[in-house]
């Protein structure tokens, strides 16, 4: 990964990005004690996306089987009896690939791994999107506000938890259909370039946000914009200390921006479920490098 030269890490620093959709206008109660670049309205804002018509794919459970018994079967007579201890381990996936040829393995369901490498299909959309009962900016609307289930629930828990330690954060973007993300990713290349843009927005079909696992969060601090500003408030580090609690990951973190191709984004959670999520706090690893060591 091409290392980002230090004009494009300054502006990275200071850049704030609006809500990540350039349908929303930047607050007028910017704060001031920070320089901050606020983006301006690209010139041809996308519109919301048409649903597509394609028939949508589904995302198959990942069940774990336990191995068969390898002793013979006891005589009719002897009644069938598996002592606990000697079961054996049960593994939190099964071995899986992480993509084939560049497309994204949706058997690995809640861990599924989409970046800059390995792509959705265009036409993807999880069957059990829901809306989750928290609060969201104004301009976060429809199926922009939903969440597969256990990440929605997975949210709600949070907010809960933060609003109960006088946390305040609203979801500014959750799920993102394929045909929105090429609207909004379109809209920055021509407003900020190619090269630019990639550093803060996912190419159609890269995007976390089209998993339903995704969702950006900022609070009133910050006014609500996405900012890499978060990270010096009470909120942002709440979310940094506690996402992982209720199965959240902040993706984008500053020490690993080679890694994942992306500019620090304290405001984007991934939900990998309570476990899995504690494990990649704890190791500080890169989910690229999570799933490699849980998969090999
Ligand atoms: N901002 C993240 C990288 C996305 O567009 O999915
Ligand atoms: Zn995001």
């Amino acid at each position: 990964m091409r290392k980002p030269s230090q004009w494009m890490v300054c502006c990275a620093l200071t850049l704030t990005l609006v809500g990540c959709n350039p349908n929303e206008q930047p607050p007028t109660n910017e704060p001031t004690e920070q320089p901050v670049v606020t983006e301006e309205e690209p010139m041809t804002p996308p519109v919301e996306a048409p649903e597509s018509n394609d028939e949508e794919s589904d995302t198959p459970d990942t069940e774990v089987t336990e191995e068969p018994p390898t002793e013979e079967e006891p005589p009719a007579e002897t009644p069938e009896t598996t002592p606990e201890e000697e079961a054996p381990p049960v593994e939190l996936v099964p071995k899986e690939p992480l993509q084939t040829n560049g497309q994204a393995n949706l058997a690995l369901d809640t861990l599924i791994l989409v970046n800059k490498q390995i792509a959705l299909p265009s036409n993807y959309k999880p069957q059990d999107l829901v809306t989750p009962n928290i609060d969201f900016v104004d301009s976060a609307t429809g199926d922009r506000r939903m969440l597969r289930q256990e990440a929605a629930s997975g949210i709600e828990a949070l907010m809960t938890a933060a609003k109960t330690a006088g946390i305040d954060l609203r979801g500014t973007s959750a799920f993102r259909s394929y045909d929105y993300q090429v609207q909004l990713f379109n809209a920055y290349v021509a407003r900020d370039g190619k090269e630019q843009a990639m550093k803060y927005s996912a190419p159609p079909g890269h995007s976390e946000h089209q998993t339903g696992l995704a969702i950006d969060v900022s609070s009133a601090s910050v006014g609500y914009q996405l900012t890499q500003g978060l990270e010096q408030t009470k909120e942002g580090k709440w979310l940094a200390d506690n996402a992982h609690k209720f199965g959240f990951i902040v993706r984008y973190q500053r020490a690993f921006e080679d890694e994942t191709g992306y500019m620090y984004e304290p405001w984007h959670l991934r939900y990998i479920g309570v476990e899995h999520a504690t494990n990649v706090k704890q190791m500080n690893v890169p989910f690229e490098e999570y799933l490699k060591q849980l998969m090999d």
